[in-house]
Parts: C-alpha cells; structure tokens; sequence
C-alpha cells in the first residue's frame, strides 16, 4: 500500500507493542498517513505481514523485558535515520483483584509495562539528544489515576508510567525534547477481549489510534479518550477516600 503525503509534525514514527491493538493500528494509521514507521514487539509475524503491505512500514522485532533487546533495536535504527517519534505501547494485563495478586505476576508485569518503558527510555535518550530533537510518548492508562476494581497487578504499573512521565517532562523540556503520556480508556483489543465486565464508552483500535496521533501530533502532555469516560474519572480522582470508595464500590456491583 502507498502513504499519503503528511501534515504531522514528524516524518518517521517507531512503535514499540505494534503487532496487535492499539499499537498495530497505530502503526498503519501512520504508515497510511506517510509516516516511515518501524514496528516493533516479540512476535515477527505480523509484524512482517504489515511490512508486506505497506512499503514505508519496517518490521523490527524485540523484547522491552530484555533491556539488551531494546538497546540492539536502537543501534539498529543507528543515529542519522532515528525515528523522529517513539511510542512505547508494549503491554500485559490479567484481569482482576486480589485473588489474582502474586509476586510473580507483579514481577512479570513491571518488566513488561514499566520496565520495559525505563529500558526504552535508557536506549533512546542519548540517541535523543544527541540530534536534539524528537518525541516520545508512553501509553499508560486511565487506571493510572486511581486504584480502580480488576486492576490489582496491571494498575500499578501504569500508575508507576503516569509518575515517571510527570516527574521527567522537566528534563525533557530542558532538553528540547517532547515527552507526552497516553492514557486511553477501553479499547477494544486482544487484551480486553479478556475483560468479562462492562467496559463503558468502547472504543475501536482505529479510533485510538486516531485520536493518539492527532493528539501527539499538537504536542499535547497527556492525550486521553473517550471524552465521556475521561471526564468521569478526572471527577473520580478528586474525591476523598470516603466518597471515592463508595463511589466504586457502587460501580462495581
Ligand atoms: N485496550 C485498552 O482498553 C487499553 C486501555 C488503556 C491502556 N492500554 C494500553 O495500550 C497498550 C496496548 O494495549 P492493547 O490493548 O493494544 O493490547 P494488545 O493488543 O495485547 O497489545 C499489546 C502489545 O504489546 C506487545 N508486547 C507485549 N509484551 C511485549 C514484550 N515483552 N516485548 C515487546 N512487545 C510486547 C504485544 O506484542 P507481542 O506479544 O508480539 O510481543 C502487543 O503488540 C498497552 O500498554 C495497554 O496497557 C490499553
């Protein structure tokens, strides 16, 4: 398939967690709208499927649990052609609460959502200011607000996303380099097929992805949706424990 010219303010764009869900539509919406994308996650295949249909779209499979996977990734893309746009959207999720809480699944979590971020953002960052520009956006979630039901081991981890994205934006700026955090609400994808609960205000992939680029692409710090989801849980987070406890409790009859 061929690119359209683009009006984004960037040429090239890496996507790392792009063989499925948000990341998968992500990287073909830029492929579609003149991006040179690399898409990046463990499994090649599909990745390689979505490399045979667009021709500005390359294949580059790693692992973000294993930080010498990431950094052979990066001295692969080498200085000169770095993409100029790194989303890091690599993810696990078990749904659930305490029932589903263990330290090895917590462990595997952080290695994969938060760790896998840090492992990216050590590979990237000199790369980065080294050439003085460019742009890197973390997903992490709407979760990320408050402890909320079904979220014990996936919550916390991007939580941990939303506080390192807050505590780094400063440096970033000083370094002339944009920093933004994407906090989606339900998407429906292979990690929410999962979900056996009512996922209010559904979105699909295309639309995510959508409305991640178009966010990113007017430098917002954080980009979030769906609206009507986003706006209830910004009310959630000003609640005291009393009411907020109530509150979710009721949600989550
Ligand atoms: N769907 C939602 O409602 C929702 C809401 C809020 C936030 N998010 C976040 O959005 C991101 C994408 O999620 P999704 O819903 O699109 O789920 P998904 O379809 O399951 O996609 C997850 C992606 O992460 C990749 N990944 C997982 N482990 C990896 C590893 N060790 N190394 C490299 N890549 C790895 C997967 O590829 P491989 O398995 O091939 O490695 C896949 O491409 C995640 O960070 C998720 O937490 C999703």
């Amino acid at each position: 398939m061929g690119a359209q010219t683009n009006n984004l303010p960037w040429r090239s764009m890496w996507v790392i967690g792009a063989s499925s869900g948000i990341g998968q539509a992500l990287a073909e919406l830029g492929a579609k709208r003149g991006l040179d994308v690399v898409a990046s996650a463990r499994r090649r295949e599909p990745l390689e499927q979505m490399a045979e249909s667009y021709s500005n779209l390359t294949a580059l499979p790693l692992d973000v649990s294993d930080p010498a996977s990431v950094s052979a990734a990066v001295d692969t893309l080498g200085v000169d052609n770095f993409p100029e746009l790194i989303v890091f959207c690599a993810g696990t999720y078990v749904p659930g609460g305490l029932e589903v809480l263990n330290y090895e699944s917590a462990e595997h979590h952080f290695k994969v959502n938060y760790l896998g971020a840090v492992a990216t953002l050590d590979a990237i960052v000199p790369v980065l200011k080294k050439r003085a520009r460019g742009h890197v956006a973390i997903v992490s979630s709407l979760t990320a607000y408050r402890g909320l039901p079904k979220a014990a081991v996936y919550g916390p981890t991007k939580a941990a996303l939303l506080s390192l994205c807050e505590t780094i934006k400063p440096d970033f700026d000083k370094l002339g380099l944009d920093l933004s955090v994407v906090n989606p609400g339900f998407v429906r994808t292979p990690m929410t097929d999962k979900n056996e609960f009512k996922m209010p205000f559904l979105m699909e992939t295309e639309e995510a992805a959508e409305a991640t680029l178009d966010g990113l692409a007017k430098k917002q710090f954080e980009v979030t949706f769906p609206a009507p989801l986003v706006r209830r849980l910004r009310f959630l987070r000003l609640l005291p424990y009393s009411l907020y406890f109530k509150a979710i409790g009721r949600i989550s009859q």
